[in-house]
């Protein structure tokens, strides 16, 4: 089964695939209405079920969007309309949803409840975000990246803030697409150690650099993400807060990196904390390229999982 479970998971090759051929489906339907259908239908026939445990504006509408344009169909599922809401088993929830659809893309909150339904499905899954990934986010971010500047491999990526799901998917990219990742954060919220020695046996620089203005120096792409996840409880915010406010993406920060350099996140972001509307929609932003991206980079995804 070709499931898309994370970044690391996927053999480089495949992945650069899946990136090209998200820019060529993107080129070809430049300029057409959104509703309109791409000309080749690979998804026509196939039925995907898109199950949300957490609320989501873009991974919701980029999938259900992109299954169309490409001639499927989708129904969007709540954890709680399922019975998996209500105490069904994950590896019966998989066995009956294998029976009636094609593909199950899944946002959920452990990464456990991915990986047993995966285990037990008998079609593709897709991983649409857990506590401890989001490769999706970052398949869109590598693509948009390379639209912009060209090859990321052997690029400078500084991640700022929140060590999260989203900073470990670019963690997993790094290894697999060959470019340097720094992580500037307080200490208490590094990303897990596991990922940062997996991309560094893979033969890139991974660096922990505390002071931010220093870990910017050379930057070709600048990250950051929300201080307070989804997974993560309110009662933390004021503590995260406190403990991120040195790390905020704005103009002065961006003034150590490359003149050229691109600044992203993933969206939703909380304007003036983890970044300012300054740099938000400054000259060095792509957010907004991100966030389409993500339908054209997930259309490249689906047709890899179902080898269409
Ligand atoms: N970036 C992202 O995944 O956004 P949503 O939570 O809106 O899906
Ligand atoms: N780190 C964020 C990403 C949202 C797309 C979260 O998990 O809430």
């Amino acid at each position: 089964m070709t499931h898309f479970l994370d970044i690391n998971k996927t053999a480089p090759s495949d992945l650069r695939q899946m990136i090209d051929t998200a820019r060529a489906m993107k080129d070809a339907r430049a300029g057409r209405p959104k509703g309109m259908a791409d000309d080749a239908q690979p998804l026509a026939g196939h039925m995907v079920a898109l199950i949300f445990e957490k609320p989501s504006t873009r991974t919701r509408v980029s999938f259900d969007v992109g299954v169309r344009q490409m001639g499927g169909q989708t129904m969007v599922l709540s954890g709680t309309d399922l019975q998996l809401g209500h105490g069904e088993t994950i590896a019966d929830t998989a066995k009956v949803l294998s029976r009636y659809v094609d593909l199950i893309m899944i946002r959920t909150f452990e990464e456990d409840v991915l990986l047993e339904l995966a285990d037990h499905a008998t079609v593709p899954v897709i991983n649409g975000l857990t506590n401890r990934s989001h490769p999706c986010q970052i398949m869109a971010d590598v693509m948009t990246y390379e639209e912009h500047r060209g090859p990321i491999k052997g690029k400078k990526v500084v991640w700022t803030g929140d060590g999260n799901n989203v900073c470990a998917s670019f963690l997993h990219a790094a290894g697999q697409f060959g470019f340097d990742m720094t992580f500037t954060g307080p200490e208490t919220l590094d990303p897990e150690r596991v990922f940062i020695e997996e991309a560094r046996a893979k033969g890139v620089n991974v660096e922990i650099i505390r002071d931010p203005a220093r870990a910017v120096e050379g930057a070709d792409l600048v990250v950051t993400d929300t201080w307070v996840s989804m997974h993560d409880s309110q009662s933390t915010k004021e503590r995260r807060h406190n403990q991120l406010r040195g790390y905020q993406v704005n103009e002065e920060l961006m003034r150590h990196a490359q003149d050229d350099a691109l600044f992203m996140h993933c969206l939703p972001a909380h304007r003036e904390e983890e970044a300012t509307s300054a740099v938000m929609d400054g000259p060095h932003s792509v957010i907004f390229d991100e966030a389409e991206n993500r339908l054209h980079a997930q259309k490249a995804v689906l047709r890899w999982c179902l080898g269409v």
